[in-house]
């Protein structure tokens, strides 16, 4: 991938910001008619995007990478100031409004990653270990779900 030319003042072309964020036109289009990314028009009515944008791309694409929906990444893209380049105390006040959510899915993925071969908690009795950890489903009686996991 060519290095894109020029600083921060730089207007992407859709073709730059596709190479360098590694996302089709189209999905870029997808995203700016989410408004989820803008753009300005040249005097010839093409698009010309912010250099930052590319961290607003891959921002979205993360987020919707670890099951996040649009429309949390777009109430979260919003509490950017759009009239100048987010700061990182702007993306930091971003980041602590999903800490929870994250904190969770984060949980999420290290129990699917680490504790599949043992009880869960889910009332299954089908693990040796349910024996031990769930004897008659006795978890069952404190509510649904696997609870060995949920806590
Ligand atoms: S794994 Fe389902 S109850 Fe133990």
């Amino acid at each position: 991938m060519p290095r894109i030319p020029g600083g921060t003042e730089h207007r992407l072309t859709i073709g730059e910001l596709s190479a360098r964020s590694g996302l089709a036109p189209s999905a870029l289009h997808f995203y700016e008619r989410q408004g989820l990314i803008e753009s300005t028009r040249t005097s010839g009515n093409q698009r010309r995007y912010a250099r930052d944008c590319l961290r607003r791309v891959a921002f979205i694409r993360v987020s919707q990478r670890v099951g996040i929906p649009l429309a949390a990444i777009r109430t979260a893209l919003d509490s950017l100031p759009d009239s100048r380049t987010p700061t990182p105390k702007d993306w930091a006040r971003l980041s602590a409004g999903w800490k929870d959510e994250l904190d969770r899915r984060i949980a999420d993925l290290e129990h699917l990653r680490d504790d599949l071969t043992g009880c869960i908690g889910c009332g299954c009795l089908s693990m040796r270990s349910c024996n031990l950890q769930n004897p008659a489903d006795v978890l069952g009686e404190g509510g649904s779900g696997p609870l060995r996991w949920d806590g």
